[in-house]
């Protein structure tokens, strides 16, 4: 019989991320109940199962796939796993939810999406800049009209270099600083304005900080022009000191808006038209 509680959900991966996908799925426990989780270093899996008070424990996620009650599975493995991951979990007869970047190659997504069409099941990329408060709040003024039509959204993403080995290995990564990151800010803008068709794309890569680890690029800036005219410029970095920096910018013909993610809670805006509601007594939003 068909489960109408919970989801029930298997992880793979128990660092980083596998650690803040069982944070989220604690949120929403309503939702979605972490049954399981799989990660092959002994011992690594079981802490964090101990932490999420998780009930089951694998080292190799094929033998958790096998579990019949699992209705869906996060991926949180490196890059270069993503695409076998997900097939197997398809061909499972189970949902899938993918870390950023979906995978590999184009021909790897490919596969992706048609084992899980094959099989009835839900493929779902985990990009979450779509959900974060600031930037949701920049596209609900944009889309009731406070910057009038918009030409240019920019998104960056700047850190120091990752926190684990395999990112600075392009054969297990895929890429360096835009795979990484900018797979964020190229999804940023084309949700942003609309998902129009992308018509040309250019990108500058170098290599300026970490040549002695990695041989993929450590900064890049990527711009995309779209169909509807619009352009998006995404900055990326492993070269910024000092932490993590996530910002966007939008301009149009009628006001600009700039958001921060980690500093300050405001989006400093201009809007000549003004736009639904800014802050509790507020009397207008013009200006
Ligand atoms: N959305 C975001 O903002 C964000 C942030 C960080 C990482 N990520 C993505 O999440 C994924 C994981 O990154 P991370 O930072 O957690 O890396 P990590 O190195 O911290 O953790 C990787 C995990 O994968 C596990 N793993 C390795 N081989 C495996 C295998 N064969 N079977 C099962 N598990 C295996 C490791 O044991 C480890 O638990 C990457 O694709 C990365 O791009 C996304």
């Amino acid at each position: 019989m068909a489960n109408t509680g919970p989801v029930k959900v298997g992880l793979i991966g128990s660092q980083f991320q596998g650690d803040i996908h069982a944070a989220s799925l604690e949120m929403v426990r309503h939702e979605a109940e972490l049954v399981a989780v799989a990660s092959p270093t002994p011992g690594n899996a079981a802490a964090l199962a101990k932490r999420y008070r998780i009930p089951r424990v694998f080292t190799d996620y094929r033998e958790m796939l096998r579990e019949p009650d699992i209705e869906m599975v996060t991926i949180t493995a490196p890059n270069r796993l993503h695409a076998q991951m997900a097939v197997d979990i398809a061909a499972s007869g189970k949902h899938v939810v993918c870390e950023k970047p979906m995978a590999m190659t184009l021909e790897e997504c490919d596969q992706m999406i048609e084992v899980a069409r094959k099989q009835g099941v839900l493929l779902m990329y985990a990009e979450e800049l779509f959900f974060t408060p600031k930037y949701l709040k920049a596209k609900e003024m944009a889309d009731a009209g406070a910057f009038g039509k918009v030409h240019l959204v920019k998104q960056s993403e700047k850190h120091f270099g990752p926190h684990s080995e395999w990112f600075w290995d392009v054969e297990r990564a895929g890429g360096g600083a835009l795979m990484d990151l900018g797979c964020h800010g190229i999804a940023f803008c084309y949700w942003f304005l609309g998902r129009p068709a992308i018509k040309t794309v250019y990108c500058q890569l170098g290599t300026y900080v970490h040549g002695d680890k990695t041989r993929a690029e450590d900064d890049s800036l990527c711009i995309l022009e779209f169909a509807n005219g619009a352009v998006g410029l995404v900055e990326d970095s492993w070269t910024r000191r000092g932490g993590m920096d996530d910002r966007i910018e939008v301009y149009g013909d009628a006001g600009v808006t700039y958001a921060n993610l980690h500093m300050g809670n405001a989006l400093p805006t201009y809007s000549e038209s003004g736009y639904g509601y800014a802050v509790e007594k507020a009397p207008t939003t013009t200006g």
